[in-house]
């Protein structure tokens, strides 16, 4: 499989990181608005934080486990976002997770690239299944998976721990024989 490939959608080219994105992904990844609803990241997110996370995603790349996109707007080139889908192998099974720079929610954006990776997905990668998991209440996040034509599948409850407080994950979720050709 190319390594560097590219997925395009109506208005974004989704690429990989370069070490030229550092500032940009620190900017975004650095702003509680957008890590309060995101498991692992730190704060304050340095730039060496960056650096290690565009590396961390590189060597993802390599063993075909991680495929991270930049979502780069194909008007102007601005990187607005990230949109990935992390795979277990032996289960034909991949987990779609994303964010997006504020100044650009609610336009659909997101939503646009979880429909280009979830194809990238079945057609590209052969799975048999697509998921994307978000807590209970990030209602955003939950939106973007049932207009991407991911199904609510189950709530975990109380399966992980946010800023020391239990908190409730849902799971959404498609089979290949679902996923309209
Ligand atoms: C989740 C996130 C990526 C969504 O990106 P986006 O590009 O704004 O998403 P879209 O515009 O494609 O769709 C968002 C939908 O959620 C809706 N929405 C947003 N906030 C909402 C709220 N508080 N209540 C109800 N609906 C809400 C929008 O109206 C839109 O739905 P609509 O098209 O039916 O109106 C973005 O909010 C984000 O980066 N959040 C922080 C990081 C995060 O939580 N990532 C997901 C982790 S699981």
């Amino acid at each position: 499989m190319e390594t560097l490939l590219t997925l395009q959608t109506e208005r974004l080219l989704l690429r990989p990181f370069t070490a030229d994105d550092r500032s940009a992904v620190q900017a975004i990844l650095g702003d509680q608005t957008v890590t309060r609803t995101l498991l692992d990241i730190p704060y304050p997110f340095t730039s060496e934080d960056a650096d290690f996370w565009i590396r961390a995603g590189h060597a993802g790349i390599q063993t075909n486990l991680l495929f991270p996109f930049a979502m780069t707007r194909r008007a102007d080139g601005l990187l607005i976002g990230c949109i990935d889908i992390e795979l277990q192998p032996e289960h034909r099974r991949g987990d779609i997770a994303y964010w997006l720079a504020p100044a650009h929610w609610g336009q659909g954006y997101t939503t646009e690239a979880a429909r280009r990776i979830i194809q990238f997905g079945f057609e590209d990668l052969g799975l048999n299944r697509v998921y994307a998991q978000c807590l209970r209440t990030n209602v955003a996040s939950a939106r973007v998976m049932q207009k991407a034509g991911l199904r609510y599948e189950a709530t975990l409850r109380h399966s992980t721990i946010k800023d020391s407080a239990f908190v409730d994950i849902d799971v959404y979720g498609l089979l290949r024989t679902d996923f309209p050709t």
